[in-house]
C-alpha cells in the first residue's frame, strides 16, 4: 500500500555534506519525493516532531541539536515507503545498523545518527504536517 514517510537529513548530515548521498539513496530505492525543504527548526516545531520523547533523558540535547542548523525535510511516498525508508537509514544505532544501511556507513553515536524516518504509516502522516501542512 502506498505510504507517506518524513525524512530529516538532520543538521550533522548538512554539515558534513552528506545530503546529495541520501537523497540519491532515496530516489535509487525508487520512492518518490513530494516534498522537501531546507529549513533550520524552531524549539516549538521540534518539540512538537518529538512529542513522544519528552521526560527522557536525551530529549534536551536532542532538540539542542535539531535545532542547531539547517536540515532537509523530506516526505516520500511509495509502496511500504516507511519500512523501505527504515531499511535505508539502519538501526537507530550506527553500531547496531545493518552494514550498508545510512547509520552504519556515515555515523558512530545515537545522538548523531544522520537521519531520521517515521516509525509508522500513521506517524508518517502527522509528521509530514507539521513540517508541509498545505501538502
Ligand atoms: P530519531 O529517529 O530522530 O528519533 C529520536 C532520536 O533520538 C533518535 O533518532 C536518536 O537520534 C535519538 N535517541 C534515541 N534514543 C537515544 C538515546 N538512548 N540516547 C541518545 N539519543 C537517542
Amino acid at each position: 500500500m502506498s505510504e507517506r514517510t518524513l525524512i530529516l537529513i538532520k543538521p550533522d548530515g548538512v554539515e558534513r555534506r552528506i545530503v546529495g548521498e541520501v537523497i540519491s539513496r532515496i530516489e535509487r530505492k525508487g520512492l518518490e519525493i513530494v516534498a522537501m525543504d531546507l529549513r533550520t527548526l524552531d524549539r516549538e516545531t521540534a518539540g512538537q516532531h518529538y512529542a513522544e520523547h519528552e521526560g527522557k533523558p536525551f530529549y534536551p540535547d536532542l532538540v539542542d541539536f535539531i535545532t542547531s542548523g539547517p536540515l532537509v525535510a523530506i516526505v516520500a511516498e511509495g509502496e511500504n515507503a516507511v519500512a523501505a525508508w527504515r531499511q535505508l537509514a539502519g538501526a537507530t544505532d550506527p553500531v547496531k545498523a545493518a552494514p550498508g544501511s545510512i547509520r552504519a556507513d556515515f555515523a558512530t553515536v545515537m545522538n548523531r545518527n544522520i537521519v531520521h524516518g517515521s516509525d509508522s504509516p500513521e506517524n508518517g502522516i502527522r509528521e509530514a504536517k507539521i513540517f508541509f501542512p498545505d501538502l
